[in-house]
Order: structure tokens, then C-alpha cells, then sequence
């Protein structure tokens, strides 16, 4: 994976959107600081610290069926790299990765398209490496980041290559075969299946109670509402 390395961006999505014809498949373009870091739901995800992961991989498969599922196996790699530190990660459908509750890391995916047709994808995702305990108090939001877990500082290169190495393992196969590639690795690391969750469609929406009972053979979380209806969720936040 050829790696753009930049001090500051607005955002590493926003840029690799805007020039995603240009770049290769399996670009990677990775910034010190964003100014208008994004994450899911127009949610702001604070880029203010280098010591951080802020990464959008662009990619360009032949096949576009399995997309929404790179997004999972990108959070599978990253709780397989997390546990290589010692810690234990949890992944919340769709694509957190958790410590004890506390999100580490968030993937934003979007589409590029070009005449009502998908070319291609730009796979972003933040890793919380290096933060104070002021900085994540002040995100006001659980989170947590993987210095505090470990008490140590952490090699942000380190933590790329590998993020990289291990992403491009499985990534043909996903493409071609999606969900079922990782299927068991994703299920070994939630914790949520036949509890009762909470379900938002957006910041400020109606939470839904319902029982999370699996996943489909997409990937899509199937859950049944409190009048017993079984439904499937294509998107949306779990509030566990
Ligand atoms: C989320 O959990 O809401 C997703 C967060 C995604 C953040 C990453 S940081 C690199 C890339 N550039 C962005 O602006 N967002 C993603």
C-alpha cells in the first residue's frame, strides 16, 4: 500500500474523494492533524493531536457487492492489531472498535461515484494511539485511547504498517466474497447478540429498544423489535 503522508488536511476523506481519480487503488492517504475530521452521521471526529491515526484507503475493487463489508473487516483488523498490544477490543456493529465500553476507533466509508455508478470506495479510519486523559474527557463522549490502555506511548508507524499489512491479507477475498470471510472473527469480538440494545438512525433520533438475535449472511444485524417483529438493520448506531 503506497502511503501519502500530509501534515494537515482538512480531512483525509475529503481530500482522497476530491482526487480520486488520480490516485491508484490501494492508496492510503494519512495526515498529522485534520481541520474538519468527520466521522459517521456528520458527526465531528477531533483530530487535533499527531499522535493519532488519520488514514483513508482508497480503493477501486472489480466488485462492488461486498463494499458495505469492508468497512467490517477493516474494524476486524483493527481489534486483531489492538490485541497484539495486550488489550482486549469489542467491535460494535457496525464498525466501532470498544475498549471496555470505550470507542478506540471509528471507519467512515464513502462511495465515490461517477454517473449514478459506484467507481470506487474511500475507506477512512481513526485510531485514538495517543491521547491525554484531558483530551479524551473532552470529546465528551466514551472513548479511550490505546496509550492509556497499555500505559505506554505508541509507535504511530508501527501501528500503520501493520494496520496496512494486515488489511490487505483478506481483502481480495472480501471483495469477492464478503461477509462470510470474516464472519467468525467479527462474531468472536461482539458482545451484544441476545442483548437488549438501543437503536438511532442519527444523533437526536428516537432510540429503538429491541434484542440484537444475529447477523445475516451480509452482515446486516438482525434484531427483534419490542413487539416481537424481526427486522433488519442496514445502518444506524447501537447504544449498548
Ligand atoms: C466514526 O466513528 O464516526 C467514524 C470516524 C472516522 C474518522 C476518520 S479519521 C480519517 C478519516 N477522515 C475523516 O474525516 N474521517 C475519517
Amino acid at each position: 500500500m503506497k502511503i501519502l503522508r500530509f501534515e494537515s488536511l482538512n480531512s483525509t476523506n475529503t481530500w482522497a474523494l476530491e482526487h480520486f481519480e488520480e490516485l491508484e487503488d490501494f492508496t492510503a492517504i494519512c495526515a498529522d492533524i485534520q481541520t474538519q475530521g468527520r466521522g459517521r452521521f456528520n458527526r465531528i471526529w477531533v483530530s487535533e493531536e499527531g499522535g493519532n491515526i488519520f488514514l483513508s484507503i482508497v480503493l477501486k475493487p472489480q466488485k462492488t457487492d461486498f463494499v458495505p463489508n469492508l468497512t467490517q473487516y477493516l474494524s476486524v483488523v483493527t481489534a486483531r492489531i489492538v490485541e497484539s498490544y495486550g488489550v482486549k477490543p469489542q467491535i460494535k456493529w457496525p464498525n466501532d472498535v470498544l475498549v471496555d465500553g470505550k470507542k478506540v476507533s471509528g471507519i467512515l466509508c464513502e462511495a465515490s461515484m461517477k454517473h449514478n455508478k459506484i467507481r470506487g470506495v474511500v475507506l477512512g479510519i481513526g485510531v485514538n494511539l495517543n491521547m491525554s486523559e484531558d483530551a479524551i474527557k473532552s470529546l465528551g463522549r466514551p472513548a479511550t485511547s490505546l496509550n492509556l490502555l497499555t500505559g505506554k506511548k505508541i509507535d504511530k508507524f508501527d501501528f500503520l504498517n501493520l494496520l496496512s499489512s494486515e488489511f490487505k491479507k483478506d481483502y481480495q477475498r472480501v471483495v469477492e466474497n464478503g461477509f462470510e470471510v470474516f464472519k467468525e472473527e467479527y462474531l468472536k469480538r461482539t458482545d451484544f447478540l441476545g442483548k437488549t440494545i438501543f437503536l438511532q438512525q442519527r444523533d437526536g433520533a428516537q432510540k429503538e429498544e429491541c434484542t440484537a438475535k444475529f447477523f445475516d449472511d451480509m452482515g446486516n444485524l438482525v434484531v427483534a423489535t419490542k413487539d416481537g417483529a424481526e427486522k433488519t438493520v442496514f445502518s444506524g448506531d447501537l447504544i449498548l
